[in-house]
C-alpha cells in the first residue's frame, strides 16, 4: 500500500499528466488504467515539455515502472514511436511493462472510427480518430485481439480471421470500402511481437504484489469522468470507464485496496468534440481561456471549447468518484478577470437544479446560474503556499472547495511541474487509517 487514483473530473485536459508526474518521484508504478492514444498529457519539466499519449506520464520519473493496464487498447504503431520520440530525448522506455489482457488497436478500428464519423453526419461525437470505440466494441463483443495473442501466431491468425469475417461485411457492404486482408493484418501485427514480448506481463500479479511490498501505486486515468460511457454525457463520451471504478477494473486493483481517489479539476472548464456544455462561453471570455490557457488539443490539434466552472458538475464527480482530495488547476488563467463567475445551478426550463439533472435532455437544455466572485490581477505563479494568493483567489478557492464537498489538496498556478501549491499531502502516510 498505498494504492492511488487520478481522475479527471470535467471533459479531460484538466492536468491530469502534471498531478501524476508531481507525485513521480514519491511512486513506484504508474499504471494507465483506460483509454488508449486517445489521450493527450502534457507535462512540463524544468521547461521541457512532453506529450505522453498511450504511455503513462509516470515514464518521466526514472524510478518509475510505467505499466500499460488490462483496461487500455494498445496501438502497437504508436506505442513504438512514442517510445522512439522519449528515447530520443533521452528518456529510458525499458521499464514499460504491458498487461497481457490489454486489447489490440488495428488498422481497421482506425478505419471504422472515421467511417462511423462520416456516416453519423451532424450526430458525429467529433471522436479523436484513433480506433479507440471500434478496439473496444470488439473488446465487448469478444472479437477483439489482446496483446497476448501476439505470442501465438496461429491463434493470432484465428482472431485476426474472426473478426475480420465481420468487419469486411460492414466495411465493404454498409461503408463501401475496401475489404481488408487477414493475412495482412497478421503480417502487420506480427511485425511488433519480438519487440512487445519482453514487455508483457500479468500486470495485475505485478500491481498487487508491489503494494503488498508496501510499495506506491498511482493509476493515472485517461480522458474523464463526463467522457466515461456509464456516467459521462452519453453519445458524447469515449468508450471506456475513466471514472475510479474503472481504474479498478482497468488495473486489476481491488476497491479495497485504494487510499486515495485525486480529482483533478480545472478552474474554469473546457471540452474538445461535440456534446453539451452547459457554461460554454461563444464570447470573447470563450476566447479569452482559450488564448490564455492556451486551450488546443495536444491529440489532434483541435482548439478547445471553454467555459466557467461548473460546480453541479464537480459536485457529481466528486460523488460519482469518491474523491478524497482535489487538484485544482489552471487558477493562474483566471487571473486578470475582474468578476469571475461560477455556475451553480441550472435553470431547465423554469425548473432549478442545484445538482446534475437526471436525463440528458434536460442537461442539453440547461442554462447556467451564476454567482460570480471578485477577481484578482496579480500574478500568482510564483506561489508556493496558499498564504501567498491574493486574498480573492483564496476566496474563490475556498469557495470551489464548499460547491465541491471535497478538500482541495494542491493548486497548480502553471504548467510547470514546480509552478504548484502544495495544501495537504496527496500521498497517505503510511501510519493513516484508511
Ligand atoms: P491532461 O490530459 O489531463 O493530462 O491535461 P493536458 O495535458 O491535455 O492539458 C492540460 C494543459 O494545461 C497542459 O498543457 C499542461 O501543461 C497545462 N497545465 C497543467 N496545469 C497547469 C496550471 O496549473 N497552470 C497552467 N497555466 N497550465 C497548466
Ligand atoms: P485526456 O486523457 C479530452 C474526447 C474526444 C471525443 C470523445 C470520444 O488527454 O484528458 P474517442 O477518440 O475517445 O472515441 O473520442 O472523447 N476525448 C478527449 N477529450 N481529453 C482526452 O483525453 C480525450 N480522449 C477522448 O474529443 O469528444
Ligand atoms: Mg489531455
Amino acid at each position: 500500500m498505498p494504492a492511488v487514483v487520478i481522475v479527471g473530473a470535467q471533459w479531460g485536459d484538466e492536468g491530469k499528466g502534471k498531478a501524476t508526474d508531481l507525485l513521480g518521484e514519491r511512486v513506484d508504478y504508474v499504471v494507465k488504467p483506460n483509454g488508449g492514444n486517445n489521450a493527450g498529457h502534457t507535462v512540463v519539466v524544468a521547461g521541457e515539455k512532453f506529450e505522453l499519449k498511450l504511455l503513462p506520464a509516470g515514464i518521466l520519473s526514472p524510478q518509475v515502472t510505467p505499466v500499460i493496464g488490462n483496461g487500455v487498447v494498445v496501438n502497437l504503431e504508436a506505442l513504438f514511436d512514442e517510445i522512439a520520440l522519449l528515447q530520443a530525448r533521452g528518456i529510458d522506455a525499458s521499464r514499460v511493462r504491458i498487461s497481457a489482457n490489454a486489447h489490440v488497436v488495428a488498422p481497421y478500428h482506425q478505419v471504422l472510427d472515421k467511417v462511423t464519423e462520416r456516416f453519423l453526419g451532424k450526430r458525429a461525437i467529433g471522436t479523436t480518430g484513433r480506433g479507440i470505440g471500434p478496439a473496444y466494441m470488439d473488446k465487448v463483443a469478444r472479437l477483439g485481439i489482446r496483446v497476448q495473442d501476439l505470442l501465438d501466431a496461429s491463434i493470432l491468425r484465428q482472431k485476426v480471421e474472426g473478426a475480420l469475417h465481420q468487419k469486411n461485411e460492414l466495411l465493404v457492404k454498409v461503408y463501401n470500402r475496401r475489404a481488408v486482408e487477414v493475412d495482412e493484418i497478421t503480417e502487420q501485427l506480427l511485425s511488433y511481437a519480438d519487440r512487445v514480448a519482453p514487455m508483457i506481463v500479468d500486470t495485475t500479479e505485478l500491481l498487487n504484489t508491489a503494494l503488498d511490498r508496501g510499495e506506491v501505486v498511482l493509476m493515472e486515468g485517461g480522458q474523464a469522468t463526463y467522457l466515461d460511457v456509464d456516467h459521462g454525457t452519453y453519445p458524447f463520451v469515449t468508450s471506456s470507464n475513466p471514472t475510479a471504478g474503472g481504474a479498478c477494473t482497468g488495473s486489476g486493483i481491488g476497491p479495497t485496496r485504494i487510499d486515495r481517489v485525486i480529482g483533478i479539476v480545472k478552474a474554469y472548464t473546457t471540452r474538445v468534440g461535440a456534446g453539451p456544455f452547459p457554461t460554454e462561453l461563444f464570447d470573447e471570455w470563450g476566447e479569452h481561456l482559450q488564448r490564455v490557457g492556451h486551450e488546443v488539443g495536444v491529440n489532434t490539434g483541435r482548439p478547445r471549447r471553454c467555459g466557467w466552472y461548473d460546480a453541479p458538475m464537480i459536485r457529481h464527480a466528486q460523488r460519482i468518484n469518491g474523491f478524497t482530495d482535489i487538484v485544482l488547476t489552471k487558477l493562474d488563467i483566471l487571473t486578470g478577470i475582474e468578476e469571475v463567475p461560477i455556475c451553480v445551478a441550472y435553470d431547465v426550463d423554469g425548473t432549478i437544479y442545484r445538482d446534475m439533472p437526471m436525463t440528458q435532455t434536460e442537461f442539453h437544455h440547461a442554462v447556467p446560474v451564476y454567482e460570480t466572485m471578485p477577481g484578482w490581477t496579480e500574478d500568482i505563479s510564483s506561489c508556493r503556499t496558499i498564504e501567498d494568493l491574493p486574498a480573492n483567489a483564496r476566496a474563490y478557492v475556498a469557495r470551489l472547495e464548499e460547491l465541491a464537498g471535497c478538500r482541495i489538496s494542491a493548486i497548480g498556478v502553471g504548467p510547470d511541474r514546480s509552478d504548484t501549491i502544495a495544501v495537504h499531502d496527496l500521498l497517505p502516510a503510511p501510519s493513516d487509517p484508511r
